[in-house]
């Protein structure tokens, strides 16, 4: 390795390790933290198998379909009670914690019945329906003393915290363009068939406006805006969020989308679109593609002056910059990272930064302000898509 090369990834990795954990050993041996699950589907599912790993007490269950219900059941210990009703599930004596994976439209309803009970609380990512719910939901969080943990497990990723660290070290120099991309060539669930099981149809809609059962509306809600704002805040608030991390920025002042629903039929949002955010020193561009297996997943290239960063499922590789040239087309250009860190991480660090907190009453890695910031900019290119405008953020925060 040559030694300027050599000095730059020393520079830019010095430091940039720090530890995410209390260690196990601070704890006392007995006192296992009990939580209630709320939304025992896909996530809800996974989330109960992390908490259990990471040593806390699956005590309460709650779905409004029976067969998640039973199949999370099966993963968690005998004797935990089962409940179609939250309220009920909030009610229990002896729970710790309440986790909840339900659909987007059911975060607030559930956290203020959560908190309202006096207890902590793990939400699943996009924080809200909008900005409008982002702001509600600080004001009740920061009236309390509770301990509230969102689901964007990048919080609590090592390599990113890595990344962190070097970019205020200056590794990569004066940011021009930031590109978070998703792409997967996904067969969306888009069945109209009946239910296989029982489902309390009015209890998933909630506070949503009241229609007949349509099982597609239940098997893909993310399609539909009564239940999720789509495909756009539910992978884009995780990548913005890392956007605006790295780059210690707040949401972008403002935003453009376009996007298509393209082979899809039945659903109202894109499934294809690229938005472009407008921040104070850079532009960054989120584009999802789910007709593509092309660049596989998600990714997010930091592009700046002394290098480029690339962060994906695969970990952090920096590729250094050849400097400003008068002939750019004849210059050399290496393909070649400088340095590459794989992914590593124990896929539980997050729950277990909650559990953390829960015992220590610190702030988690990923509070709901900064959850409200990164599904902010999401709202705004939603709004953008559907109204066919520029969406400028303190327009919508001073109109609302
Ligand atoms: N952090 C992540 O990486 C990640 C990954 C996937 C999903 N999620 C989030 O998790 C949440 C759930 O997503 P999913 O993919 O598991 O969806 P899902 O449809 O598989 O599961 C949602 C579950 O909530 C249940 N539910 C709906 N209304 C309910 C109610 N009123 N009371 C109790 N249960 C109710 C449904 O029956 C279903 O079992 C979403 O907010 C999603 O954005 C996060």
């Amino acid at each position: 390795m040559a030694s300027d090369r050599r000095d730059f990834v020393k520079t830019a990795v010095a430091g940039a390790l720090t530890p995410l954990f209390v260690p196990r050993s601070a704890w006392g041996a007995n006192d296992r933290i009990a939580y209630g699950l709320i939304g025992t589907g896909n996530r809800g599912g996974g989330l109960n198998k992390s908490f259990q790993k990471v040593g806390a007490q699956c005590a309460a269950l709650c779905d409004v379909y029976q067969p998640y219900l039973a199949a999370a059941q099966k993963d968690s210990p005998a004797g935990v009670k089962t409940y179609v009703n939250s309220d009920e599930l909030i009610a229990q004596p002896g729970l710790d914690c309440i986790v909840i994976a339900t659909p987007d439209h059911q975060h607030l309803p559930m956290l203020f019945k959560a908190l309202d009970a006096g207890k902590d609380v793990y939400l699943e990512k996009p924080l809200s329906l909008s900005l409008e719910q982002s702001a509600r939901m600080i004001s009740a969080v920061r009236k309390r003393k509770q301990v509230v943990q969102v689901g964007m497990q990048r919080r609590s990723m090592g390599f990113i915290r890595q990344a962190k660290k070097m970019i205020e070290d200056g590794a990569i120099g004066k940011i021009s363009v930031v590109k978070a991309i998703w792409n997967w060539h996904f067969a969306l669930p888009l069945d109209t068939s009946p239910l296989a099981g029982e489902l309390d149809w009015n209890r998933f809609l909630g506070a949503a406006s009241p229609r007949p059962l349509e099982p597609l509306r239940f098997r893909w809600w993310r399609g539909f805006c009564d239940y999720s704002g789509g495909n756009m805040t539910d992978q884009g608030t995780h990548l913005m969020d890392v956007v605006q991390w790295m780059t210690n920025s707040g949401p972008p002042h403002s935003a453009v989308c376009k996007g298509r629903i393209t082979n899809a039929p039945g659903v109202e949002v894109p499934n294809v679109f690229t938005a472009v955010f407008e921040y104070p020193e850079f532009l960054a561009t989120w584009t999802l593609d789910y007709r593509s297996t092309y660049d596989h997943d998600w990714s997010i290239r930091f592009q700046g002056e002394e290098a480029t960063m690339v962060l994906d499922r695969k970990g952090l590789r920096l590729f250094k910059d050849a400097g400003l040239s008068k002939t750019p087309w004849a210059q050399k250009v290496s393909a070649e990272p400088v340095l590459d860190i794989p992914e590593t991480d124990a896929p539980e660090a997050h729950q277990q930064n909650f559990l953390d907190c829960i015992r220590t009453r610190q702030e988690p890695n990923c509070p709901v302000e900064i959850a409200a910031a990164a599904v902010a900019g999401p709202h705004m290119a939603n709004l953008s898509y559907k109204e066919e405008r520029q969406v400028r953020y303190e327009r919508i925060v001073q109109n609302s």
